[in-house]
């Protein structure tokens, strides 16, 4: 089969090889991969010298979607529909970005009936931080007024936006594209900030209480400025780190404004909460238009250039890829 591997045990080579297909191990589900996704940390996973890559030598991927061709579990006859995700896959063992892929069965989502594979890796790792963020401040019950969400034309903030639109809430996009704008307000931002605009007031302890709620994937100063500027009682789901993985604040926001700051994981969830998350992306993705969110298809061979685009900030929304694609 055609796979997307990186190999550092001679200089760093991310390339397309030709390979044998995976052997299934013991509990594990063999998947015809029908589509990938590309992840911020897929981008990571790429660079030399790695933090995050814990092999020397894999194929890359961190999410997939496929069918099922080979399973003992009763559950997950061939033919299923499943999404593959988590755990260390494409980070320490063989990930997505190839033609099949062989996973723990903890690792392996069937989907929900109305979720294609092409659906399921439109929304794929990025899309469940997006959902599970949702989820966490809707469950928290303050969601009255406008919602921030930082990093709004990547793709957990795109689909953010997106998804609190579809559901009914005010989504404010904080993005440093600017020429992204229009196509954030098309996606449902009622409204779209540049990301200095998150900071507010610095020569206060804290800003204008202002977001009735955040969506931050950005980290480092940009969630310092939105705990400052959260209103009493909010909270904010924090999922990533692209500005940075240091976090200065003071106890301020939380002993005076009640606020939250909530810590946002889908690559361990367990198998019940990634349950909740596809069923409610596939409520949910009814309602949205799938296809914008997806800037472009890609093949294997168009890998190493996405993540170096991916790296540069220079990708709006999703990348699809299509493993049989020449
Ligand atoms: N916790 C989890 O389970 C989980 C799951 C999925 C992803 N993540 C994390 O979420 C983060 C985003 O992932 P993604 O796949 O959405 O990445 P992405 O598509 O690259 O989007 C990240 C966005 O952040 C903004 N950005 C980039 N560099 C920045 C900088 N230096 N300062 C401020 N903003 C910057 C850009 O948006 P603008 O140009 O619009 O500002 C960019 O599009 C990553 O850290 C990823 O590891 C976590």
């Amino acid at each position: 089969m055609r796979a997307f591997q990186i190999d550092e045990t001679d200089g760093l080579r991310c390339e397309v090889v030709e390979v044998p297909t995976p052997h299934r191990g013991d509990g594990e589900v063999l998947v015809a991969v029908q589509w990938s996704g590309v992840n911020y940390k897929d981008a990571m996973v790429a660079e030399a010298g790695s933090r995050v890559r814990r092999a020397s030598r894999l194929i890359g991927g961190v999410d997939a979607a496929g069918v099922v061709v080979a399973s003992d579990d009763p559950d997950l006859p061939d033919g299923t529909t499943v999404a593959v995700h988590g755990g260390v896959l494409g980070v320490a063992r063989d990930g997505g970005f190839a033609q099949y892929v062989s996973a723990p069965r903890a690792w392996i989502s069937p989907l929900p009936a109305g979720l294609s594979s092409h659906d399921a890796m439109a929304m794929g790792t990025a899309g469940l931080a997006a959902m599970a963020s949702v989820l966490a401040l809707e469950d928290r019950g303050t969601l009255d007024g406008e919602i921030l969400v930082t990093g709004a034309s990547g793709g957990v903030g795109s689909i953010a936006v997106s998804l609190l639109a579809a559901r009914g809430h005010q989504a404010v996009a904080s993005t440093g594209s600017a020429s992204a704008a229009e196509w954030l307000r098309t996606r449902g931002a009622s409204r779209v900030i540049g990301r200095d605009d998150v900071a507010d007031r610095p020569d206060r302890v804290l800003g204008t209480p202002q977001w009735a709620g955040a969506i931050d994937c950005v980290g480092g100063t940009t969630l310092a400025n939105i705990l400052r500027s959260l209103r009493y009682g909010a909270a904010v789901a924090a999922s990533g780190l692209v500005a940075g993985a240091e976090l200065a604040t003071t106890v301020y926001p939380f002993i005076t404004r009640n606020v939250a700051l909530l810590g946002i994981d889908v690559v361990e969830a367990p198998p019940e909460v990634r349950g909740r998350l596809w069923r409610e992306l596939a409520t949910t993705v009814a309602r949205i238009d799938l296809a914008a969110l997806v800037e472009r298809t890609i093949g294997l061979a168009d890998l190493a250039g996405t993540l170096d685009d991916l790296r540069a900030g220079a990708v709006r929304g999703r990348v699809l890829v299509d493993p049989a694609a020449h």
